[in-house]
């Protein structure tokens, strides 16, 4: 296996957590009816804008549909979704359910472009991910695509695909929540106008984080939403610990995609663009623990984030 069949396969979203690239499907914003929704939203390197809270759609079972519409009737109109969640259908029959017309909706879809998994083994693509991208970049040109994204990259192989490529990436979504917060990387990729959509915004919030070795065993830490920090800066604003992790995340002029499959937190998420002070965001930015749950690197025998904060502190022999 050469190096550039390695790097390809790089990561992609939590169930088998390979590589992807992203292809952003904006399906034209109208800036009045976000208004309604009292979400914030941030302008791309495309133009386009992005709402700053939207929601994930990694359920594993469940009324994926029927999750998606209340998210959108809740006020979220950011999706991000992924072929190897195998939802895809249902999330279509979920925005049709929620009533509101496509044009409204933000539509963020990954595509797994070169793992799949046999006999519990990965197995490599051989497709470099700089090829992967040209072959987006022609996609982009047929105005299928409004934007182009990535996911789990370092930041030597970000660099790598700007400099062999024309298409400077629209946003990285990456592991970020006050656990792993990625203080130099993001100030990087803000530096180079790369909008950034923090995945696992709640950190060790996922029970698939508590049952896999992805997570070496610092999963098991106190919760990020039972933190006391977050916990009494919620109650200065009448928000609760989790609102005050979203929120963090929009004051930083990021977007975010929690997930869940529940009514009343999905109206929480949609009611978490709210003002937080200088000294609350120090607060929460003292929180860091470099602390990285999404880390599938043992499965791929290939070091993920070799660059990154969070890598440390893996348990040899524990995979999922
Ligand atoms: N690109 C990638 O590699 C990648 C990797 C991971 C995830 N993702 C994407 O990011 C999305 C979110 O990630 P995630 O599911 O790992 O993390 P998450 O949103 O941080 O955590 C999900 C958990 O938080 C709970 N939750 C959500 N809102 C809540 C609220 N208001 N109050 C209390 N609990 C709340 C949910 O509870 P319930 O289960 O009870 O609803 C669920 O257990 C995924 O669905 C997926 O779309 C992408």
């Amino acid at each position: 296996m050469n190096v550039a069949t390695r790097r390809v396969c790089a990561a992609m979203p939590l169930p088998t957590g390979q590589r992807t690239a992203q292809r952003l499907v904006n399906l034209s914003l109208q800036q009045q009816r976000y208004q309604s929704t009292g979400i914030r939203r941030f302008k791309l390197n495309t133009g386009a804008e992005i709402p700053a809270i939207g929601f994930g759609t990694f359920h594993g079972e469940g009324d994926v549909a029927g999750a998606v519409a209340q998210n959108i009737k809740a006020g979220l109109r950011l999706v991000d979704t992924a072929r190897v969640y195998h939802v895809e259908k249902e999330v279509g029959e979920g925005l049709k359910q929620s009533g509101f017309p496509r044009e409204e909706i933000f539509l963020e879809g990954a595509e797994n472009i070169s793992q799949e998994m046999q006999a519990g083994k990965m197995i490599r693509g051989e497709t470099h991910f700089v090829d992967t991208w040209k072959a987006m970049e022609k996609i982009l040109k047929t105005g299928k695509t409004k934007a182009l994204g990535i996911s789990n990259f370092s930041k030597a192989e970000l660099e790598l695909l700007m400099k062999e490529t024309n298409v400077v990436p629209a946003v990285h979504q990456m592991e970020v929540h006050p656990y792993l917060q990625q203080k130099d990387f993001n100030a990087w990729l803000r530096s180079k106008g790369i909008h950034v959509i923090q995945f696992s915004p709640l950190g060790n919030m996922n029970r698939f984080y508590r049952e896999t070795g992805w997570s070496k065993d610092i999963s098991h830490m106190m919760r990020v939403i039972d933190h006391p920090v977050l916990k009494d800066i919620g109650k200065k604003y009448g928000k609760s610990a989790v609102q005050v992790a979203l929120a963090w995340v929009v004051n930083n002029g990021r977007s975010v995609i929690p997930m869940t499959t529940i009514d009343w937190m999905m109206r929480e998420n949609a009611e978490a663009d709210f003002g937080l002070s200088s000294e609350d965001m120090k607060a929460i930015g003292e929180l860091d623990l470099k602390a990285r749950f999404n880390d599938p690197s043992l499965d791929y025998q290939w070091q993920l984030y070799s660059d990154l904060d969070g890598i440390e502190g893996r348990q040899d022999g524990k995979t999922h």
